[in-house]
């Protein structure tokens, strides 16, 4: 873990806080940016994406000094768990808004899966949020804050060839079911579910993207903003609990 604060040296915060993991790129960027277009102050998470992470953090302070700060933390290492919450709840001060967007993402084909698989798909999907939520969920009380889940549409039917990535963004899905109960009246839990935004960073042939672009009603590829608009709608939606919200062009509704 880098970056921890002091909590003698926290600053203030010009309103809410909010914490992305895996938010120096792609998806989890653009949550970011749209968080803090509305005012909020940003913690970026990265693990490896330290270049970016930090030209994101430079872009927001610019355009409102002191509104966002980088934490590195593998979120595969339980011990850097713990730290990534006392630097995140230290930094500002307080904390509003968890959002678990972090996550590994490979094929596993079930007889060739490693234990190894295992053990990385199901600590970023499915461990480190549990855990994450856990350090968390008095701070987020106190402000009667809320976490956001970012899981997958094929939490519900499975990607074929992901059977680990699968069952893990399925226990995600309980996860944001069941927290929401632990954590009811004074932290909200919910989840937005993508289907088909961005291309993996793994290869896909045009026929391959073609096929799954033609099963949303949709008609196209959903953008990252798309998913960024429904987390600040949940993240504003006060009386919006243990919901799971599908943004996939309706894609979970296509037959087959
Ligand atoms: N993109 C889509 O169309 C789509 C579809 C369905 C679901 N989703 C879900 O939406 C979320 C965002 O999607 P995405 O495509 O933007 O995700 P992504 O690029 O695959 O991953 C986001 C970040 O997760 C971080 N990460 C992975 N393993 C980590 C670990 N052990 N410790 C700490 N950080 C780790 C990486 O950070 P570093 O780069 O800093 O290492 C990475 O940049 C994910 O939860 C994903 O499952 C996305």
């Amino acid at each position: 873990m880098g970056t921890a604060s002091n909590p003698k040296t926290a600053r203030k915060a010009n309103g809410k806080v909010a914490l992305i993991t895996g938010a120096a790129k792609r998806v989890g960027a653009a949550i970011a940016e749209c968080l803090h277009t509305h005012g909020y102050s940003v913690l970026i998470h990265y693990n490896h994406s330290s270049t970016e992470a930090r030209a994101l953090v430079d872009k927001f302070n610019q355009i409102r000094p002191n509104s966002a700060h980088c934490l590195q933390a593998d979120l595969n290492h339980m011990d850097q768990i713990p730290a990534l919450a006392i630097a995140a709840q230290n930094h500002w001060g307080r904390l509003d808004l968890l959002v678990n967007n972090a996550s590994a993402f490979y094929p596993t084909p079930l007889t060739e899966s490693t234990q190894a698989q295992w053990d990385n798909l199901i600590n970023s999907n499915l461990r480190a949020p549990y855990f994450l939520c856990s350090e968390l969920s008095h701070t987020l009380s106190v402000n009667k804050g809320c976490i956001i889940n970012m899981i997958d549409i094929h939490a519900q039917r499975g990607l074929p060839g992901h059977p680990i990535y699968s069952i893990a963004k399925a226990g995600l899905e309980m996860m944001t079911k069941s927290l929401a109960k632990e954590l009811a009246p004074n932290v909200r839990v919910n989840g937005v579910s993508p289907g088909a935004i961005l291309w993996p960073e793994v290869e896909l042939s045009d026929d391959a993207k073609q096929a799954i672009v033609d099963k949303t009603l949709i008609g196209k590829l959903g953008q990252d903003s798309d998913l960024a608009e429904a987390v600040y709608y949940l993240a504003n939606a006060n009386y919006v609990t243990g919901q799971i919200l599908a943004v996939d062009g309706g894609k979970s509704l296509y037959s087959h």
